[in-house]
Order: structure tokens, then C-alpha cells, then sequence
């Protein structure tokens, strides 16, 4: 389907954080819309994209400042709903001829406000809050130095906060609507029906689906590129492997994949990956298998930030080594995601510890001379996966627990051999499989093995043994970033010991990790 055929909502961006959160609901309303700076905003573009709304985003400056971002003035007379938040709200009311005050200025009751607060409706009624006040108040994300001292004409408030008298305000008569709180964050929990009842209000018929998504990357993808040959490190995760996909689908032959195997992968994993992109796909996958070279270069060495700096280092070597070997290309195609851009994006600079190098397929080093194709960059990790069923990617694949690009070295502390390597494969593989027999899979997070640099004694039939402890461990969380352990039976607990035990040699004996993250990190090193 042409993009031309979808309803179209422009998103003209002030340079808030949390821009995209705003296409991200509307994108769970299936609605299509586009994100422009604004200083790209001008007349003639307005008129090319033609949308049925616009949404003004909020931003860090602050209109009291002359020749701070204005929305394009023909907005006003477009002809098409208006809503305008934070900044957004600003902007419409000193553009219209209101009047909006720094922070520090008092007027018009207001003042800077930051974090959780409560809106009660005024009398007026406004269809942008149909079924919106549940309790006759409604907890909203505020997040404002500046505050609007008067409205502009024609102007009505709809409800209001203790430190924001116009916090929703809208000239019905022309369709604008301007709200001074974020409905776009998670920590606005009723947001979304704001939204809901924007979109209705200016008419879009929900016809933008992950396909059309599909559809238009494709495009765009074809378009960067042209016939030129790109390379992307596949590494078997689900972001790179929805990328390939789709860069597949979109340029076929001209992708070649490389996929690095460093011998640190788990059981079956190189072959499970090369199989299904190879095999079933028809890729082109180099299937780089340099486990000597790794293994060697890891022998002896025991400390963690070491380990992950000779893997980050040998891998990029390796990719370099094979993306020369492929004539021609021009383009490096990466699995960045939206989370990783807003996270490079608000980096503030200051001083920050670095807890681990980490190191995956992406941020392969510029000096590459390739140009980028990120095609994911506008997603969410759950719409990768929803992009991923799309293309075809198999169920089980696309729900796999994340793997780190260091692998199986940082779940297993100390000195990494081949033997403890196979002994945790095993561990692993008998641990993933009492997991997804109980129907836990897709409720962790993450799970693996760990194995312990200790041995310790214990006695099976008749006899000592002297062997390895293995650590389980699993965790729920959302992104990462913090995490709870898993609250397993003592049942599952005991028969997956038993099990590991039984069916692993050279493992006798079986932890569960029950820190979570903060204190804890998720892999042990
Ligand atoms: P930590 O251990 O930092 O892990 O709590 C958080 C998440 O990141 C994964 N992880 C990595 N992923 N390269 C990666 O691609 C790395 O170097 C790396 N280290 C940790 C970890 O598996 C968990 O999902």
C-alpha cells in the first residue's frame, strides 16, 4: 500500500525527550504520523505532507526567549486539529496572542512543576475528554519550567492542576487543543484515550497496521541504498535478525550477513541461526566460525572487564576481516533501536561509572568508512518483534530471551575453558528446557546458567565427586535496566537441580541467584 493512501498525522518536534512516546500511541492507535524538526516545518511542507492534525511536542527551551521555535504560521489557518503540548502549549498561545511567563515570573497563578499531579476538570465540556476523568480527577506528568499567564482569545480551560490553572485548555471553534502535562509518558496512565479522542475528533480510520510499517521501511530502505551491497553482523537477536529480515526483503541479495561465531554461543546456537537465515530464508550468511581465535586469545584471563575487551576488540577485527572480503559494499545495516537513540540522545555528560563495556553487533566503529542503515531506529523493542512476525520470523524466535554479544564468557566468572564451556552448554540447554516444559518461558525475562569457579565435593550412588556448582538464574523486568528475580516453586527449583545433576557430568551442584537488579546486575560479570 502507498503511503498516500493513509491518514496522515504530523508530529512537528520541539525537541522533547520523549517525542517519539507520542508516535508511539498513536501508532498502538493505528494511526500513521510522521515526526519533523521544526525548523524543516515550513509552509510548502505542511502542504505536501497534507495531514488530517498536528501535534506540537514539547521541548527544553522556553518561548520567552526571542527567536526560540515557533510552529509554522500557515498552521493556523490549515484548517485541521491542533493539539499542542508543554512547549506545544506555549507556542499556540504566544503565537495566537497569549502570553506565557519563565518560570520564575509569577502570573496567571502558575508556576514550574515538575513530576505527578492532579487535573480536575472545570465545568466546560470538551470532546478531547470524553470518558477521560475517571474519579473527577486524573493523574498527569507535568514537566514545565515556563506556565501560560493568559490565553490566548478564543481560549477556554477545560481543567486545571494546583500549579497550573490552563493545564487543559482548547478553542473548540477552530480545533485547537493544548494541554500542559505530558499525556504521551506512562506516568500519565490515562494518556492514551486523549489521544484516542484527538484522532477521532479529526477523523482517522486506524488504517496504519505494523504491515504498512513493513511496506514503507521497505521503501525507504530501497531508496537509501539503491543498488549497492550491504553488510549486517547478524548475532541471532532479535533486533538483528528482524533487520536482516528486512533488509532482505527489501534488497534480497544485495545483503550479506556475517554472522561471528566466537565459541562462546549456547548449544546448537550457531547452527539453530545459520540454519533458519541460511536455509530457510536464503540469506547470504558468512558463518564466520573464529572460536580458536577467541578461545585462544581468552586463555589465562580471568578478569571480566579484560574478557569483554578482548571480545569487543576480536570481534570487530573479525567483522572487518570479512565485510573487506565482500566487493563493493557501502552500507553497515544495525539493529539500533528507539531506546538507543533517546539514550544517546539525552546523554547529559556528566560523570557517569562505566559498570561494564558493553559490547554487541551494533556500534560497529565509524572508521568502517560505511555508511548506516538502521531501519529499526523508530521502534520499540515489542514492535521489532511484531515487524518480526510480520516478515515471517518464527514464534519461537522472535520471543528468545535477550544474549549478550559477550556470551557465554561472562556466565562464567574466572577462567573460561572449552571443558567448563561444554558443561555450561549442557546446563543451560537442560535448564532452558525445564523452563519452557513448565510454561515459564515468556513470562522471564532473561535466564541462563552460570558455572561457578569453585568445585565442590558431593557424593552420587557410592562415590565422592568433586565437581562443579552452576548458579541458575532468572529474572523479569521491562528494559534491563532494573530487574526482580523470578519467584520459581521450590518444586521447579528442586527437580531442575535434580535434572541438571543427573544428566550434566561435571556439575554436582546447583544454586539459584535470588538478587535483583539494582544491587545485582543481570549476568555475573
Ligand atoms: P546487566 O548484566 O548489565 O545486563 O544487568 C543487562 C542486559 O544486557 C545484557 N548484556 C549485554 N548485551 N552486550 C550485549 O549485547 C553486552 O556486552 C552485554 N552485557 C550484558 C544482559 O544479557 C541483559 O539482558
Amino acid at each position: 500500500m502507498d503511503i498516500i493512501d493513509h491518514d496522515r498525522l504530523l508530529i512537528i518536534d520541539f525537541g522533547s525527550q520523549v517525542t517519539q512516546l507520542i508516535a508511539r500511541r498513536l501508532r498502538e492507535l493505528n494511526v500513521y504520523c510522521e515526526i519533523h524538526p521544526y525548523q524543516n516545518v515550513t509552509d510548502e511542507l505542511l502542504a505536501q505532507i497534507a495531514p488530517k492534525a498536528v501535534i506540537l511536542s514539547g521541548g527544553p527551551d522556553t518561548v520567552t526567549r526571542e527567536g526560540s521555535p515557533r510552529a509554522p504560521e500557515s498552521l493556523w489557518t490549515f484548517g485541521v486539529p491542533v493539539l499542542g503540548i508543554c512547549y506545544g502549549q506555549q507556542t499556540m498561545m504566544v503565537q495566537l496572542g497569549g502570553d506565557v511567563h519563565g518560570g520564575k515570573i509569577s502570573g496567571g497563578g502558575g508556576t514550574a512543576e515538575f513530576g505527578r499531579a492532579f487535573v480536575t476538570p472545570s465545568d466546560a465540556q470538551c470532546e478531547l475528554l470524553a470518558g477521560w476523568f475517571a474519579d473527577d480527577k486524573e493523574q498527569v506528568w507535568m514537566s514545565h519550567g515556563d506556565h501560560v499567564a493568559k490565553l490566548a482569545p478564543g481560549f477556554e480551560v477545560y481543567g486545571t492542576s494546583p500549579n497550573a490553572p490552563y493545564a487543559i485548555t482548547a478553542d473548540l471553534s477552530r480545533n485547537f487543543y493544548a494541554v500542559q502535562f505530558h499525556p504521551e509518558v506512562h506516568h500519565t496512565p490515562n494518556g492514551a484515550k486523549l489521544f484516542e479522542n484527538f484522532i477521532k475528533m479529526a477523523g482517522f480510520t486506524g488504517d496504519w497496521t505494523m504491515g504498512a510499517y513493513k511496506d514503507i521501511a521497505i521503501d525507504k530502505i530501497r531508496e537509501q541504498v539503491g543498488d549497492k551491497q550491504v553488510i549486517c553482523g547478524l548475532s541471532g537477536g532479535v533486533d538483528s535478525s528482524v533487520t536482516a529480515a528486512l533488509l532482505h526483503e527489501a534488497i534480497g541479495d544485495q545483503l550479506t550477513c556475517v554472522f561471528v561465531d566466537h565459541g562462546l554461543l549456547r548449544k546448537d546456537e550457531g547452527k539453530d541461526v545459520v540454519a533458519m537465515f541460511r536455509d530457510n530464508m536464503n540469506l547470504k550468511v558468512i558463518h564466520a566460525d573464529e572460536t580458536e581465535l577467541f578461545l585462544g586469545e581468552l586463555e589465562g584471563q580471568s578478569d571480566p572487564e579484560t574478557k569483554r575487551k578482548i571480545i569487543g576488540k576480536l570481534f570487530i577485527d573479525v567483522f572487518q576481516k570479512y565485510a573487506n572480503e565482500i566487493e563493493g559494499a557501502e552500507f553497515l545495516a544495525q539493529g539500533t533501536l528507539y531506546p538507543d537513540v533517546i539514550e544517546s540522545v539525552s546523554f547529559t555528560g556528566g560523570p557517569s561509572v562505566t559498570i561494564k563495556s558493553h559490547h554487541n553487533v551494533g556500534g560497529l566503529p565509524e572508521k568502517m568508512g560505511l555508511k548506516l542503515v538502521e531501519p529499526l531506529r523508530e521502534l520499540f523493542k515489542d514492535e521489532v518483534r511484531a515487524l518480526g512476525r510480520e516478515l515471517g520470523l518464527p514464534a519461537s524466535f522472535i520471543g528468545r530471551h535477550p544474549f549478550p554479544g559477550p556470551g557465554l564468557a561472562i556466565r562464567c566468572p574466572g577462567e573460561i575453558t572449552r571443558a567448563k564451556l561444554d558443561i555450561l552448554r549442557e546446563a543451560d540447554a537442560v535448564y532452558i528446557d525445564q523452563i519452557r516444559k513448565h510454561g515459564l518461558y515468556d513470562e522471564i525475562w532473561q535466564a541462563f546458567v552460570a558455572i561457578l569457579p569453585v568445585r565442590t565435593v558431593g557424593v552420587m550412588g557410592d562415590g565422592r565427586t568433586y565437581d562443579y556448582a552452576c548458579a541458575l538464574r532468572a529474572v523479569t523486568s521491562v528494559d534491563g535496566m532494573t530487574a526482580d528475580y523470578y519467584p520459581y516453586s521450590h518444586e521447579f527449583l528442586g527437580e531442575t537441580a535434580t535434572r541438571i545433576i543427573n544428566e550434566v557430568p561435571g556439575i554436582n551442584r546447583v544454586t539459584y541467584d535470588i538478587t535483583s537488579k539494582p544491587p545485582g546486575t543481570i549476568e555475573w560479570e
